[in-house]
């Protein structure tokens, strides 16, 4: 891979130890894919936070990182981790957990990374422009940013995001190269799209049939941006779409008309969508509900808000969101609505990430594939709804 004479010298070690380390990493994995070059990106977000994911290994390995000096040099946001940092307390995190996220969450303030602790950065501030090339991690957000907001990033990793954030630089390859930008297959979109959690099956119906193939959507109608968020994180779980089109919605689609003749069509139906509502449902008899998979937008959490004001919840109902949203969710008074009827808002952590086995959870209703997904990978019952129903059932 060509480097030009001042990445060579970061490699050297010009730059310090954490420097060097991170080129290493990025020449190595542009060298695997065949990158010719590096280029520069203009923010990162870094996934791999929670500590139930990290361990004493993951931990150990980024205080080594960040014991090394280097700094982010440009924007770098950070995922959810595994408890509300000031809450965690009341959420049943045990001590020990709580120990290890808060010195990893330590370790990345140490490198300047922006503790935001949620999967929705660009709902707090950090969104990329059109074309712009960045190095994020987290597969919803990377589908969001690919795909919504049509600027250009891989499937970083944890490390090769937090490499970018101290660099400042990604090696040239994949979804940054026009010729690998454009569509697989169309998808005939024949299915009544109504609620986010439409969207969210769609998602999980196109990734279960295209593994990682880009698809070109038809008939998404006017998706709000919360099915778009749902609609990318599901299409990341089933299947590996990093990169999605949809007519009339997507900032790329219409330049990739000329690419649609002669591809391959799948048609999804109604059907297809309970069948996979169906496979994710189970009989559950006192469930935590779960709202927040993608972090909840303003709209959602005063969704909520309208749904239990001035009621009392039967069961646990738990809203995830990030510290920017909840900041202007309390100003407008949702957090106190919902927590006066018996809820909670959290921040910087999700269902997904937190120890839910640790917890005593055994019982989730969500109005997510993604979270529903995850969930019944870790062994919990999962019923998926929407979010008007879930609250609906939590009230008394
Ligand atoms: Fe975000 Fe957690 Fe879902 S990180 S996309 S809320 S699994």
């Amino acid at each position: 891979m060509y480097l030009t004479r001042e990445e060579e010298r970061m490699l050297a070690g010009e730059r310090g130890p954490g420097v060097s380390k991170a080129m290493e990493l990025l020449v190595a994995l542009g060298e695997i894919f065949g990158a010719e070059r590096l280029i520069p990106v203009e923010s990162a977000h870094v996934s791999g936070v929670s500590y139930k994911n990290l361990g004493e290994a993951g931990l150990e390995w980024l205080e080594e990182q960040a014991g090394l000096g280097a700094k982010t040099v440009i924007r770098t946001t950070l995922n959810p981790a595994g408890m509300d940092m000031a809450r965690w307390r009341e959420m049943g995190v045990p001590e020990d957990f709580a120990e290890g996220q808060r010195r990893v969450i330590a370790a990345f303030e140490a490198m300047g990374v922006e503790p935001t602790c949620t999967c929705t950065p660009y709902l707090v501030g950090s969104v990329p422009r059109p074309g712009s090339q960045v190095a994020w991690a987290e597969s919803s957000a990377i589908c969001y940013a690919n795909s919504v907001l049509g600027a250009r990033t891989n499937r970083e990793s944890g490390p090769t995001s937090l490499a970018s954030a101290v660099t400042g630089l990604a090696p040239l390859y994949e979804y940054r190269l026009d010729e690998n930008r454009v569509p697989g297959k169309v998808v005939e979109v024949e299915a009544r799209l109504a609620d986010p959690l439409d969207y969210s099956a769609l998602g999980f119906v196109a990734g279960k049939i295209l593994g990682s193939t880009v698809p070109y959507f038809r008939g998404l109608g006017k998706p709000s941006l919360e099915s778009l968020k749902t609609l990318g994180a599901a299409c990341a779980t089933s299947g590996g779409i990093a990169l999605w089109h949809g007519e009339g919605v997507t900032p790329e689609a219409e330049k990739m008309k000329p690419h649609l003749v002669g591809l391959e069509k799948v048609t999804v139906e109604d059907r297809d969508l309970e069948e996979a509502e169906e496979k994710l449902t189970c009989e559950v008899s006192d469930p935590v509900t779960c709202v927040g998979c993608p972090h909840c937008s303003l709209r959602e959490v005063s969704e909520v808000a309208r749904l239990v004001k001035g009621k009392g919840l039967r069961g646990r109902l738990w809203v995830f969101t990030s510290r920017g949203v909840h900041a202007q969710a309390e100003k407008e008074g949702y957090v106190r609505q919902i927590e006066e009827a018996g809820g909670r808002v959290y921040v910087d952590t999700c269902m997904v990430v937190a120890p839910l086995k640790e917890m005593g959870w055994r019982e989730v209703a969500l109005n997510s594939f993604k979270g529903a997904q995850y969930c019944a990978n870790m062994g919990l019952r999962t019923r998926v709804a929407s979010a008007k129903q879930l609250v609906k059932e939590a009230l008394r």
